[in-house]
């Protein structure tokens, strides 16, 4: 069984178009791994939130083409001060940004004082500004663990991320209490049932789900390590317990093996559909990319204090593993 998301292939036109306005622009186009599989095809690079941190880090493109949710073109922007940062729906954003505001953040830190602070990338610029060093969901355990074992830390916003890092870890973090609304509500029960009905079914999930779905899972990971856990098992089925949008590249990569999309609590919904991912569409990147806009900005100042924990992750994650 695969999951079908709409538009699964660009008109050829769109794409000859967007490949022009590419070359015009001279413009690197990033996409996340939960874009529509038309927007994936079409990007220079798709990948997980660290992998496109490090190519908007590392890029000459002079224009940087976002395709992923606000705080991931934010990032590219706060990389890149000084380059054109383009996204094609600017609205899209995300629970965990949204579920973590920079004052209120604030005023619970002040709680902390001897904590510091590990923020996941999937905040705000005024959130990040106030953390000693951002992760993302592929380094998190690294990330916590390059501190000595005696530093109190905070953990921001994915309070389920948070506690499978300190489960890993043994660390005691101090847990914002945000969601991603698209992972929490993967149904316990129903993958359950799911890994009955197929009992040769290995289940990759991704971190920010709750604990009882991280129990059933033989792999947790990011989404890049999800891809890799599916390349290297010898299952040929895989119940796949995160975003759909990732069965695209997963599907390219094992055209025989059969994945299976887990489903939220609720058969009638998408729930397993980023709702701020999919505002996204082909046809917004090629306008966006037409337009010039919308322009994604960040106040320089901001911006100034954003970098310093977002280049000590990508510092971090220069370093060879140890
Ligand atoms: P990764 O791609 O880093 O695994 O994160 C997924 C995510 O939360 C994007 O919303
Ligand atoms: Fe945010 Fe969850 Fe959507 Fe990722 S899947 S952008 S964490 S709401």
């Amino acid at each position: 069984m695969i999951a079908t998301p709409a538009r699964p292939f660009a008109d050829p036109a769109v794409v000859a178009e967007i490949d022009r306005l590419r070359r015009e622009l001279h413009a690197v186009i990033l996409a996340h791994f939960y874009q529509e599989p038309a927007i994936q095809d079409v990007a220079d690079h798709v990948g997980d939130s660290l992998y496109l941190a490090q190519q908007a880090a590392a890029t000459d493109a002079e224009v940087i083409v976002f395709a992923g949710v606000h705080f991931m073109a934010e990032t590219a922007k706060i990389l890149n001060p000084d380059k054109l940062v383009l996204v094609p729906d600017l609205t899209a954003g995300c629970s965990l940004a949204d579920g973590c505001p920079a004052e209120a953040f604030a005023a619970w830190l002040a709680g902390y004082p001897d904590h510091k602070v590990v923020s996941y990338i999937n905040c705000s610029a005024a959130t990040k500004a106030l953390s000693d060093i951002i992760c993302t969901s592929s380094n998190a355990v690294r990330v916590v663990e390059s501190f000595p074992p005696d530093q109190p830390l905070v953990f921001a916003p994915d309070r389920f991320l948070g506690r499978w890092v300190a489960k890993e870890t043994g660390r005691p973090l101090v847990l914002w209490p945000g969601s991603c609304e698209v992972h929490e509500v993967f149904s316990a029960i129903r993958l359950e049932e799911l890994r009955e009905a197929h009992p040769d079914a290995v289940v990759a999930a991704h971190p920010e789900c709750p604990e009882i779905i991280l129990d059933q899972a033989d792999h947790v990971g990011s989404t890049s390590s999800i891809l890799a856990f599916a390349r290297r098992t010898p299952a040929r089925e895989i119940i796949v317990v995160t975003e759909a949008g990732i069965l695209h590249q997963m599907q390219k990569e094992n055209p025989d093996k059969a994945l299976i999309p887990a489903p939220g609590a609720d058969e009638t919904c998408s729930c397993n559909l980023c709702p701020h991912m999919r505002k996204n569409t082909i046809a917004k990147l090629l306008a966006c990319m037409r337009d010039r806009s919308p322009e994604l900005t960040v106040d320089p100042a901001l911006g100034r204090r954003a970098v310093v924990p977002l280049d000590r992750m990508l510092a971090l994650s220069r370093q060879s593993p140890a």
